[in-house]
């Protein structure tokens, strides 16, 4: 696991965006698995201006989510979906064909997390993974005790998650409990995994991933089996380390 620890938000964000920038200007078809939350947001936001400066272009880009609230439209402005057309994907060359969030309105979730990771194998894998952190270790919503080879699959949210997403949500709002996400398993089977952590928050969950044993409660520390995993970090996430 190759850790860069830097000073602010502002620069991990840089420097994340610049591997996909790299990525892309590389290998123009290249898959890459993108992460919802609010830390890689100036990361997209870095992308869309690189977009934008015809640096790169994501016209014959795949993409491949996460995760996905289980209930939700793609429609609802809370769903992931949602977020990553907003944030992304309508501000960019993309062909939304080619990006895929798993489908938390499916009639049938289980056969559907299995048609996700086919989509995945058909595609060629992923090339690169893009990971937020829970304050419990959380990637995707494989949340503490997820099997460490686990593939895409339905997941309960704990209760720890459910209040960190809450401010997103309107107090009246319904908040899923339930998730698709993708398995641990699914994304150590990236060609390369990039991890962004920003603020003190975060500072026990990067603790306990580079520092900690290998464990299903902490599911980031799974990325220590990784050949080719990078932390991109601020200073007041890698505080404990
Ligand atoms: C959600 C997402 C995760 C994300 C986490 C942290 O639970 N499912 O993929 O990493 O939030 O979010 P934030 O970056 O807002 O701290």
């Amino acid at each position: 696991m190759q850790i860069v620890i830097l000073k602010n938000s502002a620069e991990v964000a840089e420097y994340g965006a610049n591997i996909f920038i790299k990525q892309l200007q590389n290998r123009a078809d290249s898959v890459l698995g993108l992460a919802t939350g609010s830390t890689p947001l100036a990361l997209y936001q870095g992308l869309i201006e690189a977009s934008k400066a015809n640096k790169i272009s994501f016209k014959d880009v795949t993409t491949f989510n996460l995760d996905e609230y289980l209930g939700l439209e793609g429609t609802h402005p809370q769903s992931y979906r949602y977020f990553m057309n907003e944030q992304l994907f309508d501000h960019i060359d993309i062909d939304k064909a080619n990006t895929f969030v798993p489908p938390g309105d499916a009639e049938n979730p289980i056969q559907a997390c299995d048609g996700y990771e086919a989509k995945i194998e058909a595609a060629g894998g992923i090339d690169i993974q893009l990971l937020g952190i829970g304050r419990n270790g959380h990637i995707g919503f494989n949340e503490p005790s997820s099997g460490l080879m686990s593939r895409t699959r339905v997941k309960t949210l704990t209760k720890a998650t459910i209040e960190d997403n809450a401010r997103f949500f309107g107090t009246d709002e319904y908040q899923p409990h339930l998730s698709i996400t993708m398995g641990i398993g699914t994304i150590l089977d990236a060609r390369k995994v990039v991890l962004l952590a920003t603020g003190e928050n975060k500072a026990d969950a990067i603790l306990a991933t580079v520092e900690g044993a290998l464990t299903a409660s902490c599911p980031a520390s799974a990325l220590q089996l990784h050949k080719n995993a990078v932390l991109v970090i601020d200073e007041a996430a890698a505080s404990k380390l």
